[in-house]
């Protein structure tokens, strides 16, 4: 992958935009299926949860998740117009059943009140938080006390691998994670780390494994 590509993937992955940005949905939701559906394994979900998804790219496994328990209620936010319009799309029915709202917003100003959410969810995102003490704040003050915030990505372990990530990616380990969101006044830390079969990087075959962390915000 010559550097122009390396790039203008960097920049896909961070904000799907233009001509490209359907197609990059769908590939997002093939390489990290599972890593979602893990992510949804690491959540408490309980009967009526109000749930919080940020950067939910084009929604295609929000159906998935609202299957895991009763009456479970979704917001999903994301600044780019092209996923927002696609989730809009994908979840047409949800929508207008009342369970299911897609919004457009930054992470870094959520339009939320505080303590509008029982959990959170992010997947694939954090690298992307270039201030993370305002993402991981934001998080905490939308949810309720001790809502829990569940997050997905590849591991540094991993990540280091992909060509790309020389452009603006931050990369963390569990540990790296746990310390940032324990400064951030988020504890009681649960964390997952497993294999996924290799996936193609830059036109070579890598090892990836999905980390999954999970933590309650203190009151
Ligand atoms: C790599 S994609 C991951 C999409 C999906 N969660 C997944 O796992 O396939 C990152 C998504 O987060 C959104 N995003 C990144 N930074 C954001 C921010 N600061 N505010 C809102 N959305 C953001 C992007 O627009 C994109 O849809």
């Amino acid at each position: 992958m010559d550097e122009k590509t390396q790039r203008f993937v960097a920049e896909q992955l961070r904000k799907p935009s233009g001509a490209f940005a359907a197609e990059m949905g769908e590939r997002m939701n093939a390489g990290n299926r599972l890593l979602n559906f893990r992510a949804f394994a690491g959540m408490t979900l309980t009967p009526g949860a109000h749930i919080l998804e940020l950067g939910m790219g084009n929604g295609a496994f929000v159906r998935d998740l609202l299957a895991l328990a009763p009456d479970l209620v979704y917001t999903g936010i994301d600044y780019s117009p092209e996923m927002v319009d696609a989730a809009n799309l994908a979840n047409k029915g949800l929508i207008e059943s009342g369970r299911v709202r897609i919004i457009e917003a930054v992470a870094e100003k959520l339009p939320f009140d505080a303590g509008t959410f029982d959990v959170a969810l992010s997947v694939n995102t954090v690298y992307f938080w270039d201030d993370f003490p305002a993402v991981a704040g934001e998080l905490h003050r939308v949810l309720r006390r001790d809502g829990e915030l569940t997050l997905g990505l590849r591991p540094r372990s991993v990540m280091q691998q992909y060509p790309f990530v020389q452009n603006g990616f931050a990369m963390f380990s569990a540990a790296e994670l746990c310390q940032a969101l324990g400064e951030c006044d988020f504890s009681d830390f649960r964390i997952s780390e497993e294999e996924e079969p290799s996936q193609d990087a830059g036109g070579e075959e890598v090892p990836v494994r999905s980390l999954v962390v999970s933590a309650r915000a203190r009151g």
